[in-house]
């Protein structure tokens, strides 16, 4: 008997996979994370990412231009600052990179697309962890949540429209809020980084941002053996108050991204990071891979499992695909 249900049917041409397909991605669903960094003249290649840079103010304003042309949906900038302590002074001081960026750039660019920030303490401290550590050496989490207050309050106003909470400590994100709304900062919103796993994928960024740190963040970033308990750290952080929560990393945390896209309230946002950026470039310079389709797929599958929005260092070149094939 040959068979009657013929799922192939809608698989036959280019035109009706094009019109069947499940899941689209729009440009405005694609932010750009950029580096800043002080005391540079010249844009500084980021050897383990390849096409990425460490900018100055001047080549940031000329990315977010391409940026918003390309119809990105937002920035979001991560400050690299010459010098760091044990507090991370640089995060809350209004001359600091990240702050100077964020003005320079909210600025001139506010009106036209969402600057956004990384909050977090690792960039600025020079033992390199996200927050301020206790006499022993490992990280205070209470001590943490006052440097972060400081820090959000400093972010909104340089400008920044949404706070990237990032440092994985408890109760951070009811803290921010809570400081952000006694100092007026009611429309300030809060990304939550709520899902945010110990992996080796973040290993490029550490390039990317000078990092100092020696050792992990064991402590506090989340095991990657526990599936249950990232669905548990967003329904925390929605709880104090988060207006947008994240899983981060994209492509191997695609389960843990469908439960908290299943269960959440707000918009489920997800972080395609630096190591999966350099695996792709990597496999594609040495001919063994399809760029372009790997790309495609990486995106469109981070999109099927629930992501609204994908924070992506392929923003700009994947929108502009979208434009003119999508
Ligand atoms: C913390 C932060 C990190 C990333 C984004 N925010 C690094 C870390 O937690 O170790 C990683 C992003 C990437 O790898 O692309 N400030």
């Amino acid at each position: 008997m040959p068979p009657t249900l013929r799922p192939r049917r809608l698989r036959q041409s280019a035109p009706m996979r094009r019109l069947v397909a499940e899941t689209r991605i729009h440009p405005a669903q694609l932010v750009l994370p950029m580096f800043v960094a002080e005391g540079i003249d010249e844009p500084r290649a980021i050897r383990s990412m390849p096409g990425q840079v460490q900018h100055t103010l001047d080549s940031a304003a000329r990315e977010v231009e391409r940026a918003i042309a390309a119809g990105v949906g937002g920035i979001m900038l991560f400050g690299v600052p010459t010098a760091k302590d044990a507090v991370g002074s640089g995060a809350t001081d209004p001359d600091g990179i990240l702050n100077v960026a964020t003005r320079f750039l909210a600025e001139r660019f506010g009106d036209a697309t969402v600057v956004q920030t990384d909050l977090c303490l690792d960039e600025f401290t020079d033992h390199g962890h996200c927050g301020v550590l206790d006499e022993r050496g490992a990280v205070d989490n209470d001590a943490t949540l006052e440097r972060y207050a400081a820090m959000a309050i400093a972010q909104a106003e340089a400008g920044s429209q949404i706070l990237g909470l990032s440092g994985m400590m408890d109760g951070q994100v009811e803290h921010v809020r809570t400081a952000l709304d006694a100092a007026g900062h009611l429309d300030t919103a809060i990304l939550a980084y709520s899902a945010k796993y110990a992996t080796a994928l973040y290993g490029p960024f550490r390039e990317a941002v000078d990092s100092s740190l020696t050792g992990d963040r064991k402590t506090y970033q989340q095991d990657p053996a526990n599936r249950r308990e990232g669905l548990r750290e967003a329904l925390l952080d929605i709880a104090e108050g988060a207006d947008i929560v994240m899983v981060k990393p994209a492509s191997l945390y695609l389960d843990v991204l469908a439960d908290v896209a299943a269960a959440s309230d707000v918009p489920v946002w997800a972080y395609q990071v630096s190591g999966e950026y350099a695996m792709v470039e990597a496999a594609a310079a040495n001919g063994w891979i399809d760029r372009d389709r790997m790309i495609a797929e990486s995106l469109t599958s981070i999109v099927r499992a629930g992501a609204d929005v994908v924070l992506t260092y392929w923003a700009i070149e994947h929108a502009q695909l979208l434009g003119t094939h999508g």
